[in-house]
């Protein structure tokens, strides 16, 4: 049986992706930074570690416990939701410690397991943020575009030892917890000379009917992880499909 060890699964993607994995009898390792079984449904092929990608001892204590895997699923993330100058470089700081640090410490830590097996699939969640400019997301574009660049980077490496890395795009989910979150953690106190735009900037986000559905997401790792074709980057959901589409993308 293959297994798979997933970041951040208390919630939203991550959430999901377990569920896809375990519905095809994949062996899942969800982690979570404070563990809670009740969040994740009940199997036998269910593994539930604590894990803080920001936290060395705890990203080595998890990938020993885990024992050997044929994939791993980079889907801890954090957002923002400000323009710069309402966002405290300490915060942007955290975001990135969790957003890329944290993907390539995971990554690093896997290595040695999947080259001595010869193989294995490393999947990061990106956003589809990264394919075009957008105002007050300009640090947490960053961040996900600075993870785009390490996977594909990365990617040549690893190939090296037949270990694949590949890109999940996905567009807005307002059914996950990610907005709420993102504002809880990070804060949202938009400067007094910004707020008319960034007010008239997410009001027009409001009228996109295209929505990213967890499931879309999980199906996009999945085909990641399981279609050795499957190409660097894959959008997931409708309205990343459309971006993906518009920015000229051809997923080859
Ligand atoms: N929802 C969207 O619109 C959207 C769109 C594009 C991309 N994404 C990306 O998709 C991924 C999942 O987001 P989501 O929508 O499912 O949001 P979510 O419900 O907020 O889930 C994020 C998960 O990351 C975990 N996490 C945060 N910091 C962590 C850390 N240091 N160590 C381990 N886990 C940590 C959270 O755990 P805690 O409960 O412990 O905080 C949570 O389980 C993120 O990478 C996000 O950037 C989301």
């Amino acid at each position: 049986m293959s297994r798979v060890l997933v970041t951040g699964t208390s919630s939203g993607f991550g959430r999901a992706i377990v569920e896809h994995f375990l519905d095809r009898d994949w062996e899942v390792v969800a982690t979570m930074r404070t563990p809670s079984p009740e969040d994740l449904p009940v199997s036998g092929n269910l593994r539930l570690l604590r894990l803080d990608v920001t936290d060395a001892t705890s990203i080595a204590e998890a990938v020993v416990e885990a024992g050997p895997l044929d994939a791993l699923v980079n889907n801890a993330g954090v957002g923002m939701l400000n323009v710069l100058e309402g966002a405290e470089i300490n915060r942007a700081r955290e975001l990135f410690e969790t957003n890329v640090l944290g993907a390539m410490a995971m990554t690093r830590a896997v290595m040695p397991g999947m080259r001595a097996r010869g193989g294995g699939v490393i999947v990061n969640i990106s956003s589809s943020v990264t394919l075009r400019p957008l105002p007050a997301l300009s640090i947490y574009s960053a961040s996900k575009a600075a993870l785009n660049m390490f996977t594909e980077s990365f990617a040549l490496e690893a190939a090296e030892f037949g270990i694949r890395a590949r890109l999940v795009l996905p567009g807005s989910a307002p059914e996950t917890s990610f907005g709420r979150n993102a504002v809880a953690r990070m804060g949202m106190d938009v400067p007094e000379e910004y707020g008319a735009f960034v007010k008239a900037y997410f009001q027009s986000l409001q009228v996109a009917t295209e929505k990213t559905r967890a499931s879309d997401v999980a199906q996009a790792v999945w085909r990641a992880v399981t279609d050795e074709g499957a190409p660097m980057m894959l959008p997931a959901g409708a309205d990343a499909e459309t971006w993906f589409r518009e920015e000229g993308r051809t997923a080859a």
